[in-house]
């Protein structure tokens, strides 16, 4: 009896490393999660009977206790060595020159290329199968024993091999088993992949708890510490890539068989790693790795490109620690640190304060950066990021280079704590805050910071697109006190723009500043006919953008109209809600801003909109009406075109005032509400009916 549950104990562990393996290595599993813990409960449920069958090895047995003091120190059975670098294919090439000097041999080498993960090198010893020991890398030499936390990466074995269960019929036979040395140390990087990090960071930044700077300090600060359930808790994986020291077995002759070699074993191999026969194809593919780095799901600071012959590699011998045989090919330089300077702070065309990191230059991947993004005051407060912190900056593909955080391992205490401004550092007038966002604004609209972004946004192309109006001119007009609100651009002199245009701002060297004043004039009283659309978005309203400005000028003639508006009756119009249509009058009520509008109307940039004459007239004139759930025929879009068409008016909340409720299939609370006022509710038909069809 006590001998069937044995085999069925064991039978149990080798099903659940087999299907951890498929789950965590080969990304391939055949049972579900519900299965999986159901295999596991029962070897649970033996070994509380049975305390004593328990092997280390048992997939129970993954997160032990916490360590009292601190890791013990492993010394390494061969030197942990490390790599040179070299940055581009010319780098590649040298070293391939250099070595080739050496041993007639390498002219015919094949190459391996695989990425060279950023995380944390670990050495994991396998004694008969079992994983006996797991060490960090320490000075190459001497490394930290952190077994007790590697335990609790599913990825790693901790009985090798790992027998792949299959779903082929019993009846076939079971593949052959690899034996494995009987001392086996391999070598890998243990990380956390960047979907997971970002998860991670998600599920921390709901909890209201401090974020993580990167997957690669976060896996080395988790393998790091004394407590294997935090470990645990991270979402840390491996992938292997050398055979340190080996007894007893077999030992691979290329790193290409040992890649496939250490993949039977059951250990976790890159994808992403290829054999070449020449190093161009090497550097080829290097480079395509180089342009889609974020293709991989881990970050990677670049490839390895390694000789395949390993008993040549190792003939090529060292320089210092790093071994001749392989060269890191690194990619461009994605994150770096520096020192942060000071926090300046820019002020946006909405009157928007954005801080910003003045850095002490650094050159990330061929660029010198001075400035970074430090996103907002809350995210500074979060990180609490300080004036003189050494901080970590990102700068990848397109995205502004921006603060990542503080290293708050290399603080001195010299650092200081930063407080947000209260006044605007351009006018020096107090900052407001609004209710639910995160932002602080200057809200003195004769701001000249503000001015410059205002006058930049009014003049580009979504709005009155006056050509030529650059913001360097912009900038001297504003300094010299011609431009003080957007108004004043129409009371420009050709001698006003003569003195602000400098030589830079000629296109060509031949051309006279008097020709680009003119064509400056020409484009300026060209923009007075643009339409009230685009006047609306060159306002540069908070909330106001392209689109909505269209809506709103189809449904007023002109800006008087519209600033007289009230908040309720702008709220009527689709896709204004409460706060923009708050924003849009509070523009409107700014004393300054109505000067503004003044001397627009005076200048003659006044367009019209919903003209009187232009407005459809049809057998629903007259009649407003609201729509709610989904009609049998027409779409959101459709119906609002035919009520439109017909010369009635939609809009977007119940009212009093509403003459009919249009109702479809599952209405919203719009029915209860028309019903409680006593608006007559009709459907589609009933609508075809009432506009005539
Ligand atoms: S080979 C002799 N291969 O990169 C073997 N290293 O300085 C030398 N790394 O600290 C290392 N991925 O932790 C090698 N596929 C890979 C790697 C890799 C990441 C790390 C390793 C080492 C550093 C090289």
């Amino acid at each position: 009896m006590a001998d069937k549950l044995l085999s069925r104990y064991e039978k149990l562990k080798s099903e659940i490393h087999s299907h951890n393996h498929r789950y965590h290595v080969l990304d391939a599993p055949i049972i579900s999660d519900l299965e999986y813990d159901h295999l596991l409960n029962e070897l649970k449920q033996i070994e509380a009977e049975h305390p004593d069958w328990i092997t280390p090895d048992s997939p129970t047995q993954r997160a032990g206790a916490k360590l009292a003091d601190r890791f013990e120190k492993v010394r390494h059975p061969a030197p942990i060595l490390s790599l040179a670098n070299a940055f581009g294919a010319d780098d590649a090439r040298a070293w391939f020159d250099r070595v080739k000097k050496l041993d007639d041999r390498v002219e015919m080498a094949k190459f391996v290329v695989e990425p060279k993960i950023d995380g944390l090198s670990v050495v994991l010893h396998y004694r008969e199968g079992l994983f006996v020991h797991g060490a960090t890398r320490g000075d190459g030499e001497v490394g930290e024993d952190i077994t007790s936390n590697l335990r609790t990466i599913r990825a790693i074995p901790l009985r090798i091999p790992v027998q792949t269960t299959d779903d082929r019929p019993k009846t076939e036979k079971p593949s052959s088993v690899l034996r494995p040395p009987s001392y086996l140390v391999v070598r890998g990087e243990a990380f956390i992949p960047i979907k997971e990090f970002e998860e991670l960071n998600r599920k921390l930044e709901e909890a209201g708890e401090k974020t993580y700077l990167n997957p690669r300090n976060t896996a080395a600060g988790s393998l790091r510490q004394l407590d294997p359930q935090l470990t645990a808790s991270r979402p840390l994986t491996l992938l292997v890539y050398q055979i340190v020291h080996s007894e007893g077995g077999k030992a691979p002759a290329s790193q290409w068989e040992l890649l496939e070699y250490l993949k039977a074993l059951g250990f976790p191999v890159a994808d992403a790693a290829k054999r070449f026969d020449d190093l161009e194809s090497a550097i080829a593919y290097t480079e395509t790795w180089s342009d889609g780095r974020d293709k991989l799901p881990y970050e990677a600071d670049g490839m390895v490109i390694k000789i395949d012959d390993l008993n040549l590699a190792a003939d090529l011998g060292f320089v210092g620690k790093d071994p001749r045989g392989a060269i890191a090919f690194k990619f461009p330089a994605r994150e770096v640190t520096t020192t942060l300077n000071d926090i300046g702070v820019a002020v946006g065309r909405t009157g928007v304060l954005t801080p910003y990191a003045m850095l002490e230059p650094v050159e990330i991947g061929g660029v010198v950066v001075e400035r970074a993004t430090l996103h907002n005051f809350d995210f500074i407060a979060e990180k609490d990021i300080r004036v003189g912190d050494r901080v970590l900056i990102k700068r990848a593909g397109e995205v502004i280079p921006y603060v990542i955080g503080p290293v708050l391992d290399a603080r001195t205490g010299n650092e200081k704590p930063y407080k947000p401004p209260t006044k605007c550092p351009a006018c020096g007038q107090a900052v407001e805050h609004f209710e639910g966002e995160v932002a602080w604004y200057c809200v003195n609209a004769a701001c000249p910071a503000q001015l410059l972004r205002n006058v930049e946004h009014f003049v580009s192309r979504g709005a009155m697109d006056i050509e030529g109006l650059g913001i360097k001119i912009v900038e001297k007009l504003i300094y010299s006190n011609k431009v003080r609100d957007i108004a004043d651009i129409y009371k420009l002199t050709k001698e006003d723009i003569l003195e602000a245009v400098t030589k830079k701002d000629r296109k060509t060297k031949s051309e006279p500043p008097g020709k680009i004043a003119d064509n400056l004039l020409v484009s300026i009283t060209k923009s007075k006919t643009q339409p009230l659309s685009r006047l609306i978005t060159a306002l540069g309203i908070h909330g106001v953008g392209e689109v909505m400005a269209k809506d709103l000028a189809q449904n007023f003639i002109d800006l008087d109209e519209l600033g007289k508006i009230k908040v309720e009756n702008l709220m009527q119009i689709q896709g204004i809600g409460p706060n923009i249509a708050e924003s849009i009058v509070d523009w409107f009520s700014f004393p300054f801003n109505k000067q503004v509008l003044k001397k627009l109307k005076s200048a003659g940039v006044w367009p019209e909109g919903k003209s009187k004459t232009e407005k459809k007239d049809g057998t629903l004139t007259g009649f407003t009406f609201v729509v709610t759930g989904m009609l049998p025929t027409l779409s959101r879009e459709g119906v609002k075109e035919f009520i439109e068409n017909n010369g009635g008016k939609v809009i977007d909340s119940v009212s009093k005032k509403t003459s009919y409720l249009v109702l479809g299939e599952n209405p919203g609370s719009k029915l209860d509400k028309a019903q409680s006022l006593g608006v007559k509710v009709i459907d589609e038909d009933g609508l075809r009916k009432l506009a005539g069809g």
